[in-house]
């Protein structure tokens, strides 16, 4: 995958809002191209396995219990720098600690509903790409 490109989810708590619009908007007004989208459900292990990395932390099961509750919008973004820049628009992992007019200043309610996820380097944007997406479904 070229280094240009990150993943993002827009999460169930995004979905069951209604800013699915909104945040596509703002996606697409900060210059990214959507290379690959869809809407689907994360089963229990889907989770389990995206979010490995935080087994040990004390709000795992309660991060794989939120986004296994509805479907998401997963999607591969493309755009010079784009997981630096997609992180900055995204904002504070704590959306009480994100700068104004982020995604996650302006739609996410808390850090365990954070809204919306954004890969933190090339080399996981690559991996997550390919646990939601098949070569095929990227343009
Ligand atoms: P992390 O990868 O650290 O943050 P980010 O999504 O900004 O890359 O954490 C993954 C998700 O886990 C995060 O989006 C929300 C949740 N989380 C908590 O619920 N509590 C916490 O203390 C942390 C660090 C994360």
């Amino acid at each position: 995958m070229a280094t240009n490109r990150t993943f993002t989810m827009l999460k169930p708590d995004s979905v069951e809002k209604g800013y699915i619009g909104a945040i596509l908007e703002k996606i697409n007004a900060t210059g990214f191209r959507i290379v690959a989208m869809k809407m689907t459900q994360m089963t229990v292990a889907d989770a389990k396995e995206f979010y490995a990395i935080h087994s040990e932390r004390p709000f795992f099961g309660e991060l794989v219990e939120y986004m296994t509750r509805g479907p998401i919008i997963a999607a591969v973004l493309e755009k010079e720098n784009a997981v630096e820049d997609f992180r900055a628009l995204i904002g504070a992992t704590n959306p009480a600690e994100a700068a104004e007019g982020t995604i996650r200043k302006m739609y996410a309610a808390s850090m365990g509903e954070n809204a919306v996820h954004g890969s933190d380097s090339d080399e996981n944007a690559a991996i997550e790409s390919a646990f939601h997406f098949s070569g095929r479904e990227m343009f």
